[in-house]
């Protein structure tokens, strides 16, 4: 038995069999660097897949402000500290108002379990939509919710799970505004049969990117409708940028800023403190207080000290390194090398995504385009295989999900769709 088996084996012991791991064959990693992973025999891995350290794998700026702070003072967040306060202004200083004023968390469950909380605090509903294939976190709550994947948790009645345009796959000779029309209209069938039921609205909460969803291309008009219906129904609405937020999508530091609509509540997560466990709810400052008075909220993490260290770090870097231009411009490189390999491997069926979060979708080419699931699957291990990291996402599992680190140069950018060609070819 090798040492990695052996190591896996531990892992099945004591983490039991189903903790997830990806691919066939698991990769060890021990260390990282910018775009870069490194396994246990020194082999590099460009990572095409982690949002999570979006200023690169062990930033340096991150890395020391985490070890200056954490050897300085690390408290519970309910003492006094310039950092925190630092930190919050900084944040918030992105947004402009209205969403002026921020409560932290540690992760992007905690993160939308609050907004749901907030949310029906304010409303004084219970009724929750969301997207039919989607993930917002893993309490008890969200995890009820999720329709991207089985859980044991019953859909609650309080619930409805609306589908969302994919204009690759539904649009059936449609225009953008037809196809805006029908599936706003599946919101408003949702909303009436809530109140059917006697539920009243609390909250549409969605990703406006739909990241999990699969990375459909937007369709004009849809979120500003479907969010219209639900606050005239008295709910608010919830945008899970936990995903799409912090210069992602490379149009704007907030993936909300895709669509016209201003959310009542935004939450973050992943990518807050590079890896650091930091995420938040940011909304309205009077919905801060007026849920205050009432409800004693304190997170004893969320936003630590060495947490808004990390936090304040990442926003130094995404400025100092114009992150979010390099999003925009490597992004858009991307999905014209992918544009171009789709015009050669007729198992890409579409080019989506935009900024630093992109995928192909892999269909075979009969007359109802069927998912290439089982090859989807082939191509994520033989990536894995050739020392790219990727994965995969979507209602069949048939697209492949790019998400690299910021810090994504158009030099890995070739290197990947030169991988890509020559994986595609002999798969
Ligand atoms: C869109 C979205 N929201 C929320 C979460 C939950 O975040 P966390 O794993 O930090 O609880 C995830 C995690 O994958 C996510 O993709």
């Amino acid at each position: 038995m090798s040492d990695t088996e052996a190591l896996l084996e531990r892992r099945y012991r004591v983490l039991g069999c189903h903790a997830p791991l990806f691919y066939d064959r698991p990769v060890r990693l021990v260390r990282g660097q910018g775009v870069w992973l490194y396994d246990d025999a020194g082999r590099a891995y460009l990572d095409v897949y982690n949002n999570v350290p979006c200023v690169g794998h062990c930033h340096p700026h991150v890395t020391d402000a985490i070890a200056r702070q954490a050897a300085t003072l690390n408290v519970h967040s309910r003492y006094l500290h310039d950092l925190v306060v630092s930190y919050a202004e900084r944040l918030t200083a992105t947004f402009g108002d209205p969403l002026n004023a921020v409560m932290f968390t540690c992760t992007g469950t905690e993160a939308n379990e609050l907004a749901l909380r907030l949310a029906r605090f304010h409303t004084g509903g219970r009724g929750v939509i969301v997207s039919d294939f989607s993930y917002h976190g893993n309490s008890e709550l969200l995890s009820a919710l999720t329709s991207c994947f089985e859980t044991p948790e019953p859909f609650p009645s309080f619930a409805r799970a609306v589908p969302i345009p994919d204009p690759a796959r539904d649009r059936q000779g449609r225009s953008d505004e037809e196809l805006a029309d029908a599936y706003a209209e599946h919101v408003r069938a949702a909303v009436n049969s809530l109140q059917a039921d006697g539920v009243q609205m609390a909250a549409i909460l969605i990703d406006t990117f739909f990241a999990n969803e699969g990375l459909p291309d937007r369709v004009p008009g849809y979120v500003e409708k479907a969010v219209e219906i639900v606050r005239q129904a008295g709910g608010l609405f919830i945008c899970d940028e936990v995903q799409s937020g912090f210069a992602r999508t490379g149009a704007a530091m907030w993936g909300h800023r895709l669509t016209s609509v201003t959310p009542d509540i935004v939450t973050l997560g992943k990518p807050m403190g590079n890896g650091h466990p930091l995420a938040g709810v940011i909304t309205r400052r009077e919905l801060v207080d007026k849920f205050g008075q009432v409800a004693n909220y304190f997170n004893t993490f969320g936003a630590n000290p060495v947490s808004a260290a990390a936090g304040l770090a990442v926003l130094d870097v995404i400025e100092r390194e114009q992150l979010l231009l390099n999003s925009k411009r490597v992004g858009a490189y991307v999905r014209e090398g992918l544009e171009r390999l789709k015009n050669k491997h007729s198992l890409i069926a579409n080019v989506r995504g935009q900024g630093l979060f992109f995928g192909i979708e892999l269909a075979h080419s009969d007359a109802n385009a069927t998912p290439a699931t089982a090859e989807t699957k082939r191509l994520v291990n033989a990536m894995r295989e050739r020392g790219i990291l990727l994965s995969r996402i979507g209602r069949y599992d048939n697209i492949l999900k790019m998400r690299p680190p910021l810090v994504f140069k158009t030099e890995h950018a070739d290197q990947l769709l030169s991988t890509l060609d020559h994986a595609l070819s002999e798969l």
